[in-house]
């Protein structure tokens, strides 16, 4: 029996440390969380996603009252990435959140579903994507690969192909 451990490596910083390319993917991120159609959790939040050839896609958390039928925001942006901009590489997510019901203070990071179907996307391109974390104080998580948020995750070779 050996006990390993897995390292986690992220940076924490402020907005306005950032490099303006990183700032103005959060302001779009911000921009997007007043897209949200959230009536049942009050819970704002926005991704915005960057693409190798510059262009920028935002999308928001939608619910429906039949709950499990809604999607969080990272994987409404990155599902229309994948529909619209299949060849084309993604560089960076922002993600950025605001509360209606209780004050969010800090950072929230993605479900479990969105960062497997993040890591998926980034297998998929070879290249790594970049993971922005923005809360309404300002405070900034950066993951410089999808992968490090998901150790472990479920991969296409664990599939057999057809
Ligand atoms: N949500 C996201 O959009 N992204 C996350 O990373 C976490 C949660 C949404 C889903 C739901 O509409 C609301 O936030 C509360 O869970």
């Amino acid at each position: 029996m050996q006990e390993k451990k897995i390292t986690l490596n992220f940076i924490s910083s402020h907005l306005s440390e950032l490099d303006i390319k990183d700032q103005e993917l959060i302001a779009n991120a911000k921009e997007a969380f007043v897209t949200a159609y959230a009536p049942y959790s009050g819970f704002l939040v926005g991704a915005s996603i960057l693409l190798e050839n510059g262009e920028i896609i935002n999308g928001s958390n939608q619910e429906n009252v039949a709950y499990p039928s809604g999607l969080c925001a990272e994987r409404v942006a990155m599902f229309y990435v994948g529909s619209k901009f299949p060849d084309i590489k993604i560089e960076t997510i922002a993600v950025s959140v605001l509360s209606k019901s209780f004050g969010v203070t800090d950072v929230i990071s993605p479900c479990g579903a969105c960062r497997q179907v993040m890591a998926e996307y980034e297998d998929k391109q070879g290249q790594s994507i970049k993971v922005i974390l923005h809360s309404p104080n300002d405070h900034v998580l950066i993951a410089n690969q999808v992968q490090d948020l998901l150790p472990f995750m479920f991969k296409s070779p664990h599939l057999k192909k057809h």
